[in-house]
């Protein structure tokens, strides 16, 4: 079976590029990562990369006097890789529209909240703040606006009362590395498609076991 070529983009920490590169370990996955595109030199995710003796490219935008010319050079750094598919974990870098038109449908983003909810930065603050009772993470392609994007994936979590922001962070975090992978083979796979900026997943993904309601506080 060929397998879809995946270009993984971090800036940081880069836990879900780990999850995609354990995830294709699996011999039947439909993706391998082929590149990992790092904005920073010190991106603790690059030494994933190299344990997995994956290829890995240092952009960093400071090096560019502009966007475009940033961009110019992730393009050619995806086009030499071979790159077919592109997935954004946890990447600081906002996107022009001309870039994401250059890979229609070919980028996707993982974000830890249950989007259109909570776009943005300090998401797990944000949502405690709120008070809220369910959170969560989203994969979606990508679109020009901050975290916004056809939705392909999502997982629930629970706002338990003693969070706080780093055990709520942990806990949608461990959901991130399932439904990273999940959302990437849904793709991969031709499941997961675009229709009239909306996604429709194919096949029979919903086990008759799926909850129908989940409730926070339980039901007494
Ligand atoms: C993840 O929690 C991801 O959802 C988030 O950055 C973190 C990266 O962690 N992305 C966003 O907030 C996008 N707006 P990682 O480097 O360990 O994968």
């Amino acid at each position: 079976m060929a397998r879809l070529k995946v270009a993984v983009l971090i800036s940081g920490r880069g836990s879900n590029l780990q999850a995609l590169i354990q995830a294709a370990a699996a011999p039947n996955f439909p993706t391998e990562v082929i590149h990992v595109i790092s904005s920073f030199s010190s991106a603790d995710g690059l030494t994933y990369a190299i344990k997995a003796g994956i290829p890995a490219t240092v952009i960093d935008h400071r090096d560019h006097t502009d966007r475009s010319s940033f961009e110019s050079a992730l393009n050619l750094c995806l086009h030499t890789a071979g790159a077919e598919l592109v997935c954004l974990a946890g990447f600081i870098r906002l996107l022009t529209a001309e870039f994401i038109a250059a890979w229609p449908d070919k980028i996707l983003n993982i974000h830890p909240s249950l989007l259109p909810a909570f776009k943005g930065l300090h998401t797990h603050k944000r949502v405690l703040e709120s008070g809220v009772r369910f959170t969560g993470c989203t994969v979606h392609f990508v679109r020009s606006g901050t975290d916004d994007g056809p939705i392909i994936a999502q997982a629930v979590v629970p706002v338990l009362p003693e969070d706080t922001i780093d055990l709520l962070a942990a806990r949608v975090l461990e959901a991130e590395h399932h439904l990273y992978p999940l959302a990437l083979s849904l793709v991969a796979t031709g499941r997961a498609r675009v229709r009239e900026d909306v996604v429709e997943i194919s096949g029979n993904l919903w086990p008759t076991s799926f909850p129908q309601t989940l409730f926070n506080p339980g039901l007494i």
